[in-house]
């Protein structure tokens, strides 16, 4: 199939969510990264996405939907998921919840486990294509299973080509990392995939603290955390405090005590090889950046990527996550 890119409009829109309709593939944007959206209700359509990706049939979806009340017939929230609804949604936040007897969606995006994944997204193109076609879309990042995920449309089309009809175009993803997974199923809130709204958030919201289990261990609650992910081709190096000759560099504040090995400073590398998350070291803007960098900078001409250590506070939490699954090799 040809895929074609679509400047997000009404018109477009609307085309992608007849083409939804029709059981098929669309990718499009959302505030955190793009997603490869199919009808959530359609295992048919579903299977199309694994298809696509590559991806395991034992690591769900998440289904995307338009309101607070719309998750409430698919998934059982108690008060606490009510309160994370209220102070989140529309935003970057996914919550598991205990699947409701009447839920319709497909089996396949459960993958046959007795929770949903739950997001309300903010961005205003995912909000109006979910509306046009009427109904809930699954999404995972639309890219190929173990890939970083895209930010824009032309990581999608780099990934995706001819496995999606639609990319639906709308600038870059402006929080840059997956959204934030909290596991409202059992007695506590706990945190499964850190992103942009931090611990701090939701502990706030709840007023207890909550805890971050990012799956590296052997029992991992999230499926999807089991498996290699966000990996460049080349060899990714973190807390690097030097910088190996042939080493491209990824920088996080100042570069100023960075030196090459051998001689030369960080300062003197060219443009393509050095790039800075952010030289004011603001972690937001270090999240939105993150895969664009790592995608520009993993090219054969470097042997590597070297990274500069990033605090591990805030969504230095979910930075890091990323990073070190990105450095297992
Ligand atoms: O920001 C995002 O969440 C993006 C955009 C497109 O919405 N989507 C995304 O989807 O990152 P994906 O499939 O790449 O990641 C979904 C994660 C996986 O780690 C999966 O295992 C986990 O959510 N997940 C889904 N359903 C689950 C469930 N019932 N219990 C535990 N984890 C679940
Ligand atoms: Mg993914």
């Amino acid at each position: 199939m040809t895929t074609r890119i679509l400047a997000a409009n009404d018109r477009s829109i609307q085309e992608c969510a007849d083409y939804l309709k029709k059981g098929e593939l669309v990718a499009f944007p959302t505030e955190t990264v793009y997603g490869l959206g199919a009808n959530a209700l359609s295992s048919s359509a579903v299977a199309k996405i694994f298809e696509a990706k590559g991806r395991p049939r034992f690591n769900p979806l998440i289904t995307h939907v338009l309101t607070a009340e719309e998750a409430e017939g698919f998934g059982i929230m108690n008060e606490e998921a009510r309160k994370l609804a209220h102070n989140f949604w529309p935003g970057p936040l996914t919550m598991i919840l205990p699947r409701r007897a009447a839920c319709d969606l497909s089996d396949l995006v459960t993958a046959g486990l007795e929770t949903v994944a739950i997001r309300v997204p903010a961005h205003k193109v995912a909000r109006q294509l979910i509306k046009a076609c009427g109904l809930p879309l699954a999404a995972p990042s639309a890219n190929v299973s173990g890939q970083v995920s895209p930010t824009s449309a032309a990581h999608v089309s780099a990934s995706l080509q001819d496995k999606v009809g639609f990319i639906l175009a709308a600038g870059p993803s402006q929080a840059g990392l997956e959204s934030t997974v909290v596991d409202m199923s059992g007695d506590r809130a706990l945190i499964l995939r850190p992103g942009t709204i931090t611990a701090a958030d939701i502990s706030a919201v709840l007023g207890y603290e909550v805890a971050i289990d990012d799956g590296d261990h052997d029992s991992p609650k999230s499926p999807g955390q089991l498996l290699k992910h966000y990996a460049p081709g080349i060899p990714v190096r973190l807390n690097a405090v030097d910088i190996k000759k042939g080493e491209a560099l990824l920088a996080f504040g100042s570069v100023k005590f960075m030196g090459i090995e051998g001689g030369g400073a960080a300062g003197d590398m060219p443009p393509e090889s050095c790039m800075n998350l952010s030289p004011e070291g603001d972690l937001y803007e270090a999240a939105s950046n993150l895969f664009a960098m790592l995608r520009a900078l993993d090219t054969p001409v470097h042997t590597g990527i070297a990274v500069m250590n990033i605090p591990d506070v805030g969504v230095g939490n979910a930075i890091n996550d990323r990073l070190r699954r990105a450095a297992r090799a």
